[in-house]
């Protein structure tokens, strides 16, 4: 399959909404705990893929603010999860030139998570393979409020204008204030929404859904998912006249 995939129009930045642990687990007749364990086999094959590919940025969401509502088990059982792949994953970071960034309200999340979170994101971050954006504890609206907060901070102080609140002052203060939006959403496990991801940032994203869960998400899927966003028109309002000319 990929070599089919046209390497001029390669999105740079694709962002994932990691669904289906839960019931992939089910399917097996396992706990929703051995689903999010089995999370790890396709965020390692998806980055690797990208970066082959030649992804620049990969996002993933990995919690929602919205996620903190889930059975405080569940929720301690993923933090878990996610500490040890910070440690278990940072030497093949450091060897495939893999730098890691996070988004989302970062200080309400464990003491631990966040000190092994810090120390991955300070040796990978002079790496200049993929980046790999996680969405811990974040979303859109959670981020928007922080945004027009800052701002009205700013101008209370007089540091800013009202006139001077523009489209590229609100993206300035996102946490995504560094990269470009993402060009792809992948949603797997068929779910049709959004669910608080990238409110803002999507608003010209092309979107794909497949049924695959998120633990059984291959390079496969990735390149089929890249494929189908290549056959494309983006139009971002103008005819498909226009875009053609
Ligand atoms: C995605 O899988 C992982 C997180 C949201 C943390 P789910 O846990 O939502 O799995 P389903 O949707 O219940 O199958
Ligand atoms: C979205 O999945 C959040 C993540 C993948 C981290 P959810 O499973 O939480 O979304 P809903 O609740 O089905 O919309
Ligand atoms: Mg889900």
């Amino acid at each position: 399959m990929k070599e089919s995939i046209d390497s001029t129009k390669i999105p740079q930045h694709i962002a994932i909404i990691m669904d289906g642990n839960g019931r992939w687990a089910q399917k097996k007749g396992a706990m929703r705990v051995f689903g999010h364990k089995h999370a790890l086999a396709a965020v390692r094959d998806t980055i690797e893929a990208a970066d082959d590919l030649g992804v620049k940025i990969v996002t993933l969401y990995a919690f929602s603010t919205e996620n903190w509502s889930r059975p405080a088990d569940e929720v301690s059982a993923l933090m878990e999860i996610m500490i040890n792949s910070f440690i278990s994953e940072l030497p093949r970071m450091v060897k495939n030139n893999v730098r890691l960034t996070a988004i989302g309200d970062i200080k309400s999340l464990p003491e631990s998570m966040q000190r092994n979170l810090k120390n991955t994101v300070e040796t990978t971050k002079n790496n200049t393979g993929v980046r790999v954006n996680l969405a811990l504890s974040y979303s859109g609206r959670w981020e928007l409020e922080q945004a027009v907060k800052d701002i009205a901070k700013k101008v209370v102080a007089g540091q800013m204008t009202v006139e001077e609140i523009s489209q590229e002052a609100i993206a300035s203060h996102l946490n995504t204030n560094d990269m470009p939006d993402p060009e792809l959403l992948i949603r797997t496990s068929g779910e049709l929404r959004i669910s608080n991801f990238l409110l803002w940032q999507m608003a010209y994203t092309e979107l794909y859904f497949t049924d695959v869960l998120w633990p059984d998400f291959r390079k496969e899927h990735l390149e089929a998912a890249i494929l189908d966003y290549q056959k494309r028109e983006r139009r971002f309002g103008k005819t498909g006249t226009q875009i053609k000319s």
